[in-house]
């Protein structure tokens, strides 16, 4: 029978992660993934995590199952740090899921369960796996523009496409640090994107991956909670991955703010059937770690001490690219760039460009021109700018290295 199958699509981000592993120079460089990365080029445990581990691992009695929604504290406090003290805990409902993606899933779902084939706009560029997961789950894709010809956020152009987004639509936004553009709107451009959803009457549907790496965590969750104080339903997906280091527990939650009581206990229902038959219930580790660390002053500081080092020193190389960039002939390149925040940036390259920075210096990005920031280590940053500002066609190509990196 797999006979029949016919070649199906590859991942293109983990397609290229392979190529990047089967690439023997030594100065290779992957930067393709949104992965955060130490000055040694690691991707640590945090400290707040391990010391939550130790303590989770000491007083650990059972691995009896949790329950349908996972694990009830962590659903109590995620909502509590997204949604800060603004929105009272009876407007919302809370499920743990299987990291940022399953949240997604689960609340496309949910939309889906609500009224089939609703419409839900994303924004291009978007999160490579917004569409994809979007139709997984039986709903239409409509997509808004997202960029100004600087590589700003273009809120005149984004209000004026939102204006066309009917009553029962749905409207993803991230909430911070766009991915992949990083850029992100104004407080302002965010009041007028809640007054909008307000007037046209569609759903925000929130994704957020990477509050704490932006502006620092409170500022990143601003946006989220100008939302959700003005609208009467909103959805958001929460990813652990990134904030805690949590990638590989696949950590996260799907929030649902609703109007009343019976909406909230139908759509918690809904998320839980969704989530039984996809995978039953989440994996409990990770949950049990970040509510550990939330429910704990000292170590709840801890983290966010570590997640303020994290955002520095992605702000730092963001700074350290554009200084050499602008200093190798690329000023409004760099302008662009020093704009944009969080993660990823987007080089101005073309396809053809991110192909003979792969090919001709071993620096991997995606084929749109993104980058992950937060993956660089300092000391490479020099011969990057080279390497970028010699494919625009500016500075002479750095020489070859011999011998290994260090990376
Ligand atoms: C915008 C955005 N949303 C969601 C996710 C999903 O993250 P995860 O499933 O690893 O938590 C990502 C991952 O890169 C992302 O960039």
């Amino acid at each position: 029978m797999l006979e029949l199958l016919p070649p199906p699509p590859t991942d293109p981000l983990w397609e290229l992660t392979a190529e990047f592993a089967a690439d023997e120079r030594p100065e290779r460089l992957n930067l393709v993934l949104g992965v955060y990365r130490d000055h040694t080029d690691r991707t640590p445990v945090m400290a707040a995590v391990r010391e939550a581990e130790i303590r989770l691992a000491e007083r650990s009695e059972s691995k009896e199952y949790r329950g349908l929604s996972g694990n009830a504290a962590f659903n109590r406090v995620l909502p509590a740090l997204v949604l800060g003290s603004q929105v009272p805990a009876d407007r919302a409902v809370a499920v743990q899921t299987v990291a940022g993606s399953g949240a997604l899933r689960l609340l496309a779902d949910l939309i889906c369960r609500t009224r089939p084939g609703t419409t839900v706009w994303i924004s291009d560029p978007a999160y490579v796996n917004h569409r994809p997961i979007l139709e997984a789950a039986g709903l239409t894709v409509r997509t808004y523009g997202w960029r100004d010809a600087q590589g700003g956020f273009d809120a005149e152009g984004v209000l004026r496409e939102l204006r066309g987004a009917r009553r029962d639509d749905v409207v993803l936004l991230q909430g911070c640090c766009h991915n992949p553009t990083g850029a992100d709107p104004t407080l302002d451009a965010w009041e007028a994107l809640a007054e909008l959803a307000v007037r046209g009457g569609w759903m925000p549907f929130v994704d957020l991956a990477y509050h704490g790496l932006g502006d620092g965590l409170e500022a990143d969750l601003l946006p989220t909670r100008i939302l959700a104080a003005r609208v009467p339903e909103m959805l958001i997906a929460v990813s652990c991955s990134k904030n805690f280091g949590l990638y590989s527990d696949r950590t996260g939650c799907a929030i649902v703010l609703g109007a009343s009581g019976r909406a909230l206990r139908h759509a918690e229902t809904a998320l839980q059937n969704a989530a039984r038959t996809l995978y039953s219930m989440p994996p409990e580790h990770g949950a049990a770690v970040v509510t550990t660390i939330l429910e704990d002053a000292g170590l709840r500081a801890d983290w966010q001490a570590e997640l303020e080092v994290m955002r520095g020193r992605i702000e730092a190389n963001r700074s350290d690219l554009t200084t050499h960039l602008s200093a190798l002939g690329c000023g409004p390149q760099a302008r662009a760039l020093a704009r944009q925040k969080g993660m990823f940036s987007m080089l101005p390259l073309t396809a053809a460009q991110m192909l003979r920075l792969r090919r001709e210096f071993a620096v991997y990005g995606t084929t749109s021109g993104r980058i992950n920031i937060a993956g660089i280590p300092g000391h490479r940053i020099p011969r990057l700018a080279q390497s970028v500002a010699s494919v625009l066609g500016g500075a002479p190509a750095p020489r070859l290295l011999e011998g290994a990196l260090g990376n």
